[in-house]
């Protein structure tokens, strides 16, 4: 494995999300400030044939999995494109997105032929009215249809990420895990995490064990699941339900000692930590014509500079750091 992609504690970095737009069709909450985001200027966001150079480099140093990540991916034209291109790096195993939903009911079959593996998508209420009030537009009939498509699709699991937020959704929990009984879906509740622009705060956040508690009063036999060393959720199962619940603790409980992933932003940064604020710019590497031994060189400096965890919940909510739809998760 590539010298370049490990960092200082050993962890190998096998595990690339690049983020392919700032834009959105949706406005969560959690994710973005209700008046947008400033956008990057379209000539300064990475190129179809520059997050594939980026992606064949990174697959080549031993890459394996690459999660397309947004604002939301599929609402950029050449999604289908960059699939198609990505499905040809051998080493390349799995190739995944992270989508709101919203466009997955058209899109998915063509997504599917272009090869890709695996699907996880946001869905924080099963309410329509609260749905809309969580991502502060109309789509949750859209979303359903989405989910319902990539089940008909052979997708298992498909993953549902759920936000929990005091005080909108917590109340929803039970019906989410009940939804797993018939249904081939494994519902991951994640907990609330801050980024600029979202208003998090320590009372918002329900934590692992609170949301473990009240869902073991219904399902008391609720049985934990063996996962992969790198997984960053933990996975639960009732007893006779097709699908799975999983939690996503990055607040309370952080899985930063696996961690097997870098990012890169829609505008071409590389970000080896979602609550690291240093980045470089391989867009402008890449623009300024180095070599790969050159760019290797700037992404190895940039994984050796990995801290060993994030810097714990109360600082990481103060520290300025870019709002999610930024990001891509
Ligand atoms: P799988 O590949 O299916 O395991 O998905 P994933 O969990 O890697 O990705 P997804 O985009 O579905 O993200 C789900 C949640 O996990 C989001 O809230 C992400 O922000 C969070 N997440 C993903 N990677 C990391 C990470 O490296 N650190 C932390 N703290 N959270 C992460
Ligand atoms: N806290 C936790 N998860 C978040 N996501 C977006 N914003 C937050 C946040 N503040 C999740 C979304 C999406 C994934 C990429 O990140 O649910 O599915
Ligand atoms: Fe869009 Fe996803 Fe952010 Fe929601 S969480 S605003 S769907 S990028």
């Amino acid at each position: 494995f590539s010298a370049f992609l490990t960092d200082n504690f050993g962890r190998r970095h096998s595990y690339l999300r690049i983020s392919l737009t700032e834009k959105c069709n949706l406005r969560c909450q959690y994710c973005m400030p209700e008046e947008g985001v400033k956008l990057t200027p379209r000539g300064q966001l990475l190129s179809t044939t520059e997050v594939l150079t980026l992606a064949r480099l990174f697959v080549r140093e031993g890459v394996d999995k690459i999660r397309l990540t947004g604002g939301e991916p599929l609402i950029r034209p050449d999604v289908l494109d960059i699939i198609t291109e990505l499905r040809k790096l051998e080493g390349l195993k799995t190739i995944a997105v992270t989508t709101n939903g919203m466009n997955l009911a058209r899109l998915l079959p063509k997504l599917k032929d272009a090869g890709l593996d695996l699907i996880n998508i946001s869905l924080d209420s099963l309410v329509p009215a609260k749905f809309e009030f969580i991502v502060r537009r109309k789509g949750f009939h859209k979303v359903m249809e989405g989910i319902d498509k990539a089940i008909e699709l052979g997708y298992n699991p498909v993953k549902i990420n759920c936000v929990v937020m005091r005080g909108l959704n917590e109340d929803e929990l039970l019906d989410f895990v009940a939804l797993t009984e018939k249904k081939p879906l494994e519902v991951r509740f994640i907990e609330y995490m801050p980024f600029d622009g979202n208003k998090w705060n320590f009372k918002k956040m329900v934590s692992y064990q609170e949301m473990l508690d009240c869902i073991r009063q219904q399902w008391p036999n609720l049985k934990l699941l063996q996962t992969g060393h790198t997984d960053t959720a933990k996975t639960f199962k009732v007893p006779g339900f097709k699908g799975q619940v999983g939690f996503i603790t990055s607040m309370s409980d952080h899985f930063c000692g696996s961690c097997n992933r870098l990012r890169i932003t829609a505008d071409g940064n590389l970000k080896v930590c979602l609550f690291g604020n240093s980045e470089v710019s391989l867009r402008d590497v890449l623009r300024s014509g180095a070599s790969d031994e050159e760019l290797l060189k700037i992404i190895g400096a940039a994984v050796g500079r990995k801290k060993k965890q994030h810097a714990g919940m109360f600082s990481i909510s103060q520290m300025k750091n870019r709002p999610m739809i930024l990001i891509g998760g």
